[in-house]
């Protein structure tokens, strides 16, 4: 059994965040979702980082199933354990407890917890899940933390959780790098949500990655208006490289990015 930090995100009083978040009014649950490649994985990972930075619990779900993320965001040996998304979704009925079991904390960053699918895993590693395990999954977590990030998986359309993600989340970035291609999935994706109760007050769009040729002038031409846009961060494309997200951004040129993050964090959380 996954044995629990002190002081660690399902032992500590969380009341206080809870009333502190209430009282501002901000998300408890956001869900980053994007096309495919756009930078969901590293706003995601970023933001809760900052969180957790911050001393405030935060637990990063990654749904991504075709790809497990787990592998790629920090060596296997920061993490406490390696417990996967795959065996809370294949129970009947979530659980606190099961949740709590298939958690995987960070070794160094005590305010962070990661829930995601292991190496080598897929969708078809555990039984098939339906709306029923991903909607307790998402209601349970409410209970047990003040901060939820969910990097969603870009196909909606065969990915449950990612969107039942997004219609339950209190907040969503919908990220698209500036390129017709970026925005030519949106606008494919986006009847498949318009069907459902998705909420669009919700959505902050975000320009993702976004490099110093994309000029503010014709980045609105293409996207239209956004809320935030999160720069090309050279630092954050090695990080990424080497499989090691939670390092600090310490370089000058990543500035723009740390700052965006901030911004977004202030903006949709509050803190
Ligand atoms: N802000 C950024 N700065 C530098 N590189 C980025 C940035 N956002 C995305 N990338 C690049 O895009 C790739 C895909 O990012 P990722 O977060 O995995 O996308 P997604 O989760 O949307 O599929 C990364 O490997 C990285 O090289
Ligand atoms: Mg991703």
């Amino acid at each position: 059994m996954l044995n629990f930090k002190k002081g660690g995100i399902f032992s500590r009083n969380t009341e206080p965040d809870k009333m502190e978040q209430e009282a501002e009014n901000s998300a408890q649950v956001l869900a980053v979702w994007g096309s495919p490649g756009c930078g969901k994985t590293m706003v995601a990972v970023k933001l809760a980082k900052h969180l957790a930075d911050k001393k405030k619990n935060v637990v990063l779900v990654l749904c991504d199933m075709t790809a497990p993320m787990l592998p790629c965001i920090c060596p296997a040996g920061d993490l406490e354990s390696d417990h996967s998304l795959g065996s809370i979704l294949a129970a009947t009925h979530v659980t606190d407890s099961l949740i709590k079991h298939n958690c995987n904390t960070h070794k160094k960053i005590s305010y962070l917890t990661i829930i995601g699918m292991r190496k080598g895993e897929n969708e078809y590693t555990y039984p098939a899940h339906n709306a029923t395990q991903a909607t307790e999954l998402l209601d349970h977590l409410r209970d047990l933390a003040p901060y939820i990030i969910i990097d969603c998986g870009s196909y909606i359309a065969n990915d449950i959780l990612s969107a039942v993600a997004l219609m339950e989340s209190d907040a969503v970035l919908r990220l698209v790098n500036c390129d017709l291609k970026s925005i030519s999935y949106l606008s494919s994706q986006l009847p498949l949500l318009k069907d459902h109760k998705w909420d669009a007050d919700k959505q902050y769009k975000v320009a993702s990655n976004v490099k110093s040729n994309e000029a503010s002038e014709h980045m609105e031409q293409v996207l239209g208006n956004v809320v935030f846009q999160i720069p090309h961060s050279p630092e954050l494309a090695t990080q990424m490289l080497s499989g090691n997200l939670f390092a600090d951004l310490a370089l000058k040129d990543s500035r723009g990015f740390r700052k965006e993050i901030e911004k977004i964090a202030k903006e949709v959380f509050g803190c």
